[in-house]
């Protein structure tokens, strides 16, 4: 494996796990960017020769800005911060054909990616069953920014595509507090914000005879921070933006 120069925009919960974290995969963290030095175009353009491949675990605030000083000066970025994906089709375009190589994803941790395919395979089913209802319940740690969470997110279009194909769901709608007027064509996410709690996701699929639940709870920040460092070894050589699924295709069969 080629050891690599890292680069970090944000080093905060996530950014110091990787810090922790990259030397055992061999790569030196040879750039950062934080609060009190932050990211700004010149300042990455000044560290290009030493970064073999940036990733960003910061703000969605900056994002716009890092994926166009990736794409006009052809670097490599990993990108984690959640709260951007409003615009994903507009930074794809941005990057696509510049020359950059960039890889997003709202979770890199194997076991997320894992259990949204498990989730995937149970809205085939349960898309199907008028009985039964769902909903998605996310909850973090009390200092996280943006709810609900990118996974749920994700998680909530996974189940939405079968369930608008089976005509049960029309949308999905993050669940306001006090707000108790459900429409029986929504998805609904809720979010809780409580203590340390470094990741939960809950799928609840509910009749009148019975419940049927599907959790995956992040036991350390771990996992992300390994799947991101997985990820700058795959973006490394490559040009064009992807999504985990690109990433898992090549992945998943090869973990060391
Ligand atoms: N994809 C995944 O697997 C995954 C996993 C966990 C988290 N996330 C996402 O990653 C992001 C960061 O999460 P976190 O838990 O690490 O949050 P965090 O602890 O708040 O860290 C974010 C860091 O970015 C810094 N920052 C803000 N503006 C900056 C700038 N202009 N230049 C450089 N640094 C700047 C912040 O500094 P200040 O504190 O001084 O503002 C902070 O230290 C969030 O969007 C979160 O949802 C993704």
């Amino acid at each position: 494996m080629k050891k690599l120069r890292l680069g970090l925009v944000g080093v905060g919960q996530m950014g110091t796990r990787l810090i922790e974290l990259a030397p055992e995969r061999g790569h030196t963290i040879t750039a950062e960017f934080k609060s009190n030095y932050p990211f700004t175009e010149e300042r990455m353009i000044q560290a290009k020769d030493r970064v073999d491949v940036w990733i960003d675990f910061s703000h969605a605030s900056l994002t716009e800005k890092l994926v166009k000083t990736v794409s006009e000066h052809q670097l490599k970025l990993v990108i984690g911060t959640t709260g951007w994906y409003d615009k994903l089709d507009d930074y794809k375009a941005m990057v696509q054909n510049s020359g950059a190589g960039v890889i997003y994803a709202p979770n890199f941790s194997t076991g997320v990616y894992t259990f949204n395919k498990i989730v995937e395979f149970a809205a085939s089913i349960m898309s199907k069953l008028k009985a039964y209802d769902v909903a998605i319940h996310e909850i973090h740690h009390h200092e996280k920014r943006d709810a609900p969470s990118g996974t749920a997110k994700s998680l909530a279009q996974t189940l939405l595509t079968h369930y608008k194909a089976s005509g049960l769901k029309k949308k999905v709608v993050p669940l306001a507090p006090g707000n108790t007027d459900i429409a029986a064509d929504t998805i609904y996410v809720s979010s809780s914000r409580v203590g340390h709690v470094v990741g939960r996701h809950e799928i609840q699929f509910d009749s009148v005879e019975d419940s049927i639940g599907l959790i995956h709870d992040a036991r350390s920040r771990n996992g992300f921070a390994l799947g991101a460092i997985r990820a700058t070894e795959w973006i490394y050589d490559k040009q064009g933006f992807y999504n985990l699924d690109d990433f898992f295709a090549d992945l998943l069969g090869n973990q060391e």
